[in-house]
């Protein structure tokens, strides 16, 4: 599974996310499209994105029935994403009916990962909220490996957390994962973040960063930045 830097495209229109991506004339970024721009734009803002030659990261999150979420998967598949996810919080179940639905005629299919607990899920509010007496630790390890015997290929996790879950289900298991800053940056409403070059070494497979270039005055440098800190640094 290669590493790759996801910039998270959350934008509330197709021009806004156009205008920022016309300033990328040499790289053709992995992006990821969340539920703000693809609600507002609907699957057509996918394919003007895959059109232009990105890959992309379905950012939906799906969590319903197992029928609805493998006929819902089957369309997004359709969409021809190369990556996409659901709540592990589903079920097992669930999980292997949304990788059936991916699964395309010739066997071929997006890249399917699990939320375990959202980063914004205190463990406080898991155990009183949601009465799950266990650890938010041991629950993020329970759920990745629910996602595992489910066949999936990974999960969407804090970078301080891909060690453990890693650890816990294999070196090969996909961790996708946000909460990325500069070293020298603005930590905004992140609360457990790191930078790319720790991230990578932590063992992210996937580092997701959002404002970090969005935001940046010049985002192209900034994602040359990232590129050059989770990948091309100590690769010998
Ligand atoms: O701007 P920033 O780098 O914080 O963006 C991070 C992106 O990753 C956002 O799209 C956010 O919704 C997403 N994300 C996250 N934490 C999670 C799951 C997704 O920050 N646990």
């Amino acid at each position: 599974m290669g590493k790759d830097v996801i910039i998270a495209c959350d934008f509330d229109s197709a021009e806004k996310t156009f205008n920022f991506l016309d300033k990328f004339s040499e790289e053709k970024p992995f992006v990821k499209i969340g539920m703000e721009l693809f609600y507002a734009e609907g699957p057509s803002i996918v394919k003007e994105i895959k059109k232009r030659g990105h890959k992309i990261f379905l950012d939906l999150k799906l969590h319903d029935i197992p029928n609805t979420v493998k006929k819902s998967m089957s369309v997004l598949s359709a969409l021809d994403v190369d990556m996409t996810n659901l709540h592990a919080a589903g079920t097992i179940d669930m999980m292997k009916a949304a990788l059936e639905g991916l699964t395309r005629e010739d066997g071929t299919r997006p890249i399917l990962i699990a939320v375990t607990q959202l980063t914004s899920t205190s463990e406080e509010r898991m155990q009183n909220e949601l009465l799950i007496g266990a650890s938010i630790e041991d629950t993020i390890v329970k759920y990745a490996q629910n996602a595992k015997t489910a066949g999936l290929d990974g999960v969407v996790c804090s970078p301080l957390e891909a060690g453990m879950v890693k650890n816990a289900c294999s070196k090969e298991f996909v961790t996708v994962t946000p909460g990325v800053r500069f070293a020298d940056g603005e930590v905004g409403d992140q609360v457990r973040v790191t930078t790319p070059e720790k991230a990578k070494e932590i063992g992210s497979d996937y580092i997701v960063v959002g404002r970090p270039i969005t935001q940046a005055s010049d985002p192209v440098e900034a994602y040359r930045r990232c590129v050059k800190e989770f990948i091309s640094n100590n690769e010998e």
